[in-house]
């Protein structure tokens, strides 16, 4: 008999609206009743290859298996053989011992390479072009915040990039509104195909004017403006001074929001005073610690649907 051919999440654009809404709600169910979810994976493991760092991606699944009887393993691309020879040769091994590969690599490329040689699920954990995982807590944080996702309006302010792309997936999928205020976008960056979607059922406003854009909004996000492993390096402060004087009017402050009554998102982690000010992280109306707190319960339904353990 063939073997079942694995499900993958690389990007939302391989499932379907149908699908995406379920998630969403089983992601509420498991957060509601955990326990009826705690040996759903049992003798399942999971393996975690990361090649850039992470804090919540590493947390959220490894407490997912966790919690759900199951097992993960972290590997770090350094001190694992992977730079050392073909990508799709080493996923094809931990495919053989291991139920479920995520992989946080930097380039989309590498983690299409991986998928490649695993005959196990693969999940894109953040890469240069997707942030599938993060997107679905997002659209979790606000589905419980006012108890439906349509119709809610969700502005972005900062550089077009993965979260962007994954967001705009999403947001297509589960008829949310979404205003973009991007001046800046790496090239080649932007999913044109994703935007096409979103434009096409007229969900995406595209605005440089800031102000309006959070007036009548319900969400606000934001997400740094330099890439995570860039923002403490030497070399790119240059690169990073120039961002930050094009990117400071955009800035979501007490200010920005004075006559808005949107509730503040943002994925973390945080740099105060760059794309949010040290005030609104504590604000009565911000949101992003329950956002991060989701990630769990998206990577428990994520992993419960791609083992078929539901
Ligand atoms: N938002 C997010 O992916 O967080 P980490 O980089 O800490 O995993």
């Amino acid at each position: 008999m063939t073997p079942l051919q694995p499900r993958h999440l690389i990007n939302w654009q391989d499932w379907s609206d149908n699908e995406i809404q379920r998630l969403v709600l089983l992601a509420q169910e498991i957060k509601e009743n955990p326990n009826d979810f705690s040996d759903k994976l049992a003798q399942k493991t999971l393996v975690m290859i990361f090649q850039k760092t992470s804090t919540r991606t590493r947390v959220s699944f490894e407490v997912a298996m966790t919690e759900m009887g199951g097992h993960a393993i972290f590997l770090d691309w350094n001190s694992s053989n992977f730079a050392l020879t073909e990508i799709s040769f080493e996923s094809a091994y931990l495919s053989r011992n291991s139920q479920i590969l995520m992989a946080r690599m930097m380039k989309h490329e590498d983690l299409l390479k991986l998928r490649q040689g695993s005959r196990v699920p693969v999940i894109n954990g953040c890469c240069d072009r997707y942030h599938p995982c993060q997107a679905l807590a997002d659209m979790l944080t606000i589905y419980q915040d006012r108890g439906k996702l349509e119709g809610a309006k969700l502005t972005y302010l900062g550089v077009h990039n993965n979260v962007v792309n994954s967001l705009v997936s999403l947001c297509a999928s589960l008829k949310v509104q979404l205003t973009l205020v991007c001046p800046l976008a790496r090239p080649g960056a932007v999913d044109e195909k994703a935007m096409t979607r979103l434009k096409t059922k007229n969900l995406l406003t595209q605005t440089l004017d800031a102000k309006a854009a959070v007036a009548d909004a319900d969400y606000v996000y934001t997400d740094t403006w330099i890439d995570m492993e860039f923002f403490n390096d030497p070399d790119k402060q240059t690169m990073k001074e120039e961002r930050i004087a094009l990117m400071r009017p955009y800035q979501i402050n007490a200010e920005l929001l004075a006559h808005s009554r949107a509730k503040v998102m943002h994925d973390m982690p945080i740099h105060p005073g760059f794309e949010i000010s040290h005030e609104m992280v504590e604000d009565p109306r911000s949101i992003l610690y329950t956002q991060a707190e989701n990630r769990l319960y998206a990577q428990k339904a994520i992993l419960l649907n791609l083992l078929r353990a539901i």
